[in-house]
């Protein structure tokens, strides 16, 4: 008997727990109803009466030394299958890939600066469609047709699809050719608009004053793409009409977005201009901040760099929008996302912005908004 116990001592303790279906194994082999230990329980009765206690202890510290076998290598491989690898091939030493962020477009992060410098002053901020008619492009912002004025802008024009089958040959293609947000039926007169000025129409046909809006938006105009020049660019415009409101009201929330934008040292001036839908008219030069205000490229060595046009919104417009002209007046201006971005952060060529160069984009990785 005693050299039973010991065999089976050294089973056990040699006994291989590496596998999680040797568990099983080893508990019929050993601690199970019909194992070996069980045997020797039962052999117990054989052991002369004298001895019967010691051989009694023994196997019960056997059993125990097999009850925590097992329990020790079922916990240690239940861990271990918890964390094991998926492809045990993988380096588990490798450091882990870092997440990569996306950064703000800075053509965004600006168009959002402008939106919160003239929310402060109580403009909010309206849209309308890059699909448009010829009424809110041109019509109604006083440009006559067939006036030399349009050639100011050099338009797309939208030349509806063919027809789909179904609907034959004599009808319009739908707007389900070209989805707008404003669910457009496109006809021989749909152009992308030119401006967001047609915005300002929209807001006039539809709000009573006072209205005070900005409206940024992306625009589009038939132009060779230079470092200059985009046939896709973006604009804010800003609308604000009520009673008694003045050419010097317009200077003064100029003055404050371009000192909030570029900061207090900056030099404004307003040159008078012409647009057919506001009168007087005039563009706002600021000093050029490439060259600090010394001459450059930019700047065509003047100085001064346009971001845009603004004046008193013309009675005419007020009238065919259906405000009431002798009784509110109001301004109006438009500004160039893209240039204000590139003077902001001294960017010398247009097309950056467009090309998705991770190297250019990542330089705005982080800026803060102000
Ligand atoms: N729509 C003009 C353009 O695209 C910019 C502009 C000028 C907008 C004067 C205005 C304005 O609202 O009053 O060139």
């Amino acid at each position: 008997m005693q050299e039973n116990i010991m065999r089976l001592r050294a089973e056990i303790e040699a006994y291989d727990l590496t596998a999680p279906e040797q568990l099983e194994q080893f508990r019929i082999a050993f601690t199970g109803r019909k194992g070996q230990l069980a045997d020797l329980f039962d052999q117990l009765k054989t052991v002369p009466q004298e001895q019967r206690r010691a051989v009694g202890q023994e196997l019960n510290q056997l059993k125990q030394l097999a009850l925590d076998k097992f329990s020790q290598r079922q916990q240690e491989l239940e861990a271990a299958a918890q964390n094991a690898p998926a492809d045990a091939t993988f380096d588990y030493t490798l450091p882990p890939a870092l997440n990569t962020l996306g950064t703000r477009h800075p053509l965004n992060l600006v168009r959002e600066e402008m939106v919160r410098i003239f929310s402060r002053i109580g403009f909010n901020v309206a849209e309308g469609p890059e699909v448009e008619d010829d009424w809110h492009n041109f019509t109604a912002l006083n440009f006559p047709e067939n006036h030399p004025a349009r050639d100011m802008q050099d338009t797309f024009f939208i030349a509806p699809s063919a027809p789909p089958a179904h609907l034959g040959s004599g009808e319009m293609a739908s707007d389900k050719a070209l989805a707008t947000p404003h669910h457009l039926t496109i006809s021989p007169s749909h152009l992308l608009r030119t401006h967001t000025s047609n915005v300002q129409v929209r807001l006039m046909e539809s709000q009573k004053p006072p209205i005070r809006s900005i409206m940024p938006g992306r625009v589009y105009r038939n132009e060779a793409i230079s470092a200059r020049a985009h046939m896709m660019f973006h604009q804010v415009e800003g609308l604000f009409v009520d009673e008694n409101v003045s050419f010097a009201d317009l200077k003064q929330t100029v003055y404050y977005f371009v000192q909030e934008m570029f900061g207090q040292d900056i030099q404004i001036r307003f040159r008078p201009s012409f647009f057919p839908f506001t009168e007087p008219s005039a563009e706002i030069d600021i000093t050029c901040l490439i060259c600090k205000g010394k001459g450059c490229n930019i700047c065509k060595q003047s100085g001064w760099v346009e971001i845009g046009g603004c004046g008193m919104v013309d009675p005419n417009v007020l009238q065919q929008s259906g405000i009431d002209p002798e009784q509110y007046s109001g301004y109006a201006w438009g500004m160039g996302i893209e240039r204000i971005t590139m003077l902001k952060y001294q960017i010398k060529d247009l097309r950056l912005f467009t090309e998705n160069d991770m190297r250019f984009l990542r330089q705005f990785e982080g800026v803060q908004l102000g």
